[in-house]
């Protein structure tokens, strides 16, 4: 019996101890400028109230909280990292500049040990600054977005041709064939077919398996299929045909692991905008009406001059353009980025002490009405008056700085195409679903619809 007695009276002196170590430690942290906050439970931190609002239809709600109780920037501590949480677009920019390398990806370990620990996203330095630069230079040129308009809208066109004869689609599970025999064919010069399905099935292998898998790959299906589809896909001209030509040109296939980092972020992003970008104009008809007549026109034009879509066509359809940043604004699919400081920074009269981990909050600046006018409704026509520009530091959709994504055009044409072809051939009808954002944004349903192809009066 005393033993038990004994038991309780030292786990309340620890915690008493705990307690008073731990406001001892944020006392001194706050006379220094560090931002207030909560440290939560001991181990996990506020981690569970984190993962609660994740699963609700206000994910923000942990940010919003927290931003009442103590400012726009505050301390917590999540899935196991202390973190400053910055919810202030200025504050953001600043990190995310990122001059003089002051602040170095730190991605939370449940993030790491998704991507790998040499991903683009985590590397720093010279080797992340030319693989962007390399990815950033071969996916804006307009050369790479001819050729690949062409293959995103025989993908597009092929795959909605099977979906009259579907009795329900699963949008989410659908559209990723689209997506990734798109990536798939930028990176590797190869059409839908047999090898296809094989690097599809190996892809999804490796993705299952990455956690343990070696940094150079050699002997590795993966790598096998990669390099034998390089040297048969390449024009034997030494000119790069695609992505992975770039990056075996280069260095001689010391970057082929970032060909597969590189699929890593485009893999899961552009369907899942493609899919809520559904569900927002299932739940708006109004702004349904506006972008079916704008694609339309371009589609009547399109008939009657005989002539083939350019990519410009697609990205010159204004209304189509608000339609997918209200779609990013909104869904917040990459919520905000994760950095360490290698140094002390004070940004804005708050002190990010060397060693600390720093997020900076997309969403948290998406969905705040200081920002945005009523910050939760689908309004494409809030971006008539300032427009998407890349350096607007309250639409933060692909990041910024030096890793501002190289996927945002590319990603943006494949809406568009997809956008254009959906909204001009079907109308359909959305079972209810609702959208979760933990620990990825998803449809919990994945959104099952039922298609009507229009009718050729409408067309
Ligand atoms: C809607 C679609 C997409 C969204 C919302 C998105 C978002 C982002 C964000 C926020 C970052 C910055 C991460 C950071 O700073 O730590 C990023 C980086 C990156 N994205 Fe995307 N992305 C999308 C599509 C794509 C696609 C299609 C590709 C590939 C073709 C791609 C390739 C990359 C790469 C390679 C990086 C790392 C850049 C670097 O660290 O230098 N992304 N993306």
């Amino acid at each position: 019996m005393e033993w038990i007695w004994g038991t309780w009276v030292l786990v309340a002196v620890l915690t008493v101890c705990w307690y008073r170590h731990r406001s001892v430690k944020n006392n001194i942290y706050e006379r220094r400028g560090v931002p207030k906050g909560s440290s939560g439970w001991p181990l996990i931190g506020e981690t569970l109230d984190f993962m609660a609002c994740g699963y609700t239809s206000r994910p923000v709600s942990f940010m919003d909280k927290r931003k009442h109780l103590y400012g726009k920037v505050f301390k917590t501590h999540i899935l196991g990292t202390p973190i400053i949480v910055s919810t202030d677009p200025d504050v953001n920019k600043v990190v995310l500049q990122n001059h003089g390398n002051t602040f170095i990806p730190a991605y939370p370990k449940s993030i790491t040990e998704l991507l790998g620990q040499n991903s683009i996203l985590q590397t720093n330095g010279y080797l992340q600054k030319r693989v962007h630069a390399l990815i950033g230079g071969f996916l804006r040129s307009p050369q790479f977005k001819a050729r690949i308009t062409k293959d995103i809208e025989n993908s597009v066109k092929l795959t909605l041709a099977c979906w009259k004869d579907m009795h329900v689609i699963h949008v989410q599970e659908e559209i990723r064939k689209i997506t990734f025999e798109v990536l798939v064919k930028m990176l590797i010069s190869i059409g839908p077919g047999g090898d296809l399905d094989n690097l599809k099935r190996d892809f999804e292998e490796f993705i299952k398996g990455l956690i343990c898998v070696p940094i150079k790959l050699p002997g590795t299906r993966l790598y096998k299929s990669l390099k034998k589809l390089s040297i048969e896909e390449s024009d034997g001209k030494g000119t790069p045909n695609d992505a992975l030509d770039v990056l075996l040109y280069d260095n001689d296939g010391l970057y082929l692991w970032n060909i597969i980092e590189m699929m890593i972020p485009g893999e899961e992003t552009v369907p899942t905008a493609m899919t809520l970008a559904i569900k927002y104009l299932s739940d708006s008809p109004v702004v349904l009406k506006q972008l079916m007549e704008e694609n339309l026109e371009l589609k009547r034009q399109k008939a009657d001059s005989d002539d083939d879509y350019g990519w410009t066509d697609y990205m010159s359809l204004s209304f189509t353009q608000n339609v997918i940043s209200e779609t990013l604004r909104l869904a917040n699919i990459i919520n905000g980025v994760w950095r360490k400081a290698l140094k002390d920074v004070e940004i804005k009269g708050h002190l990010i002490p060397q060693g600390w981990c720093v997020l900076a909050s997309f969403i948290s600046v998406h969905m705040d009405e200081d920002n945005y006018e009523d910050p939760y409704e689908f309004n494409p026509w809030r971006w008539e008056k300032t427009g998407a520009v890349v350096n607007n530091t309250c639409f933060t959709p692909f990041g910024g700085g030096q890793r501002l994504c190289p996927g945002l055009e590319l990603s943006r044409l494949e809406i568009s195409i997809f956008l254009h072809h959906f909204v001009t051939t079907y109308s359909w009808i959305a079972e209810k679903d609702e959208i979760v954002s933990f620990p990825t944004v998803k449809m919990k349903r994945k959104l099952p619809i039922k298609v009507t192809p229009l009718s050729a009066t409408v067309v």
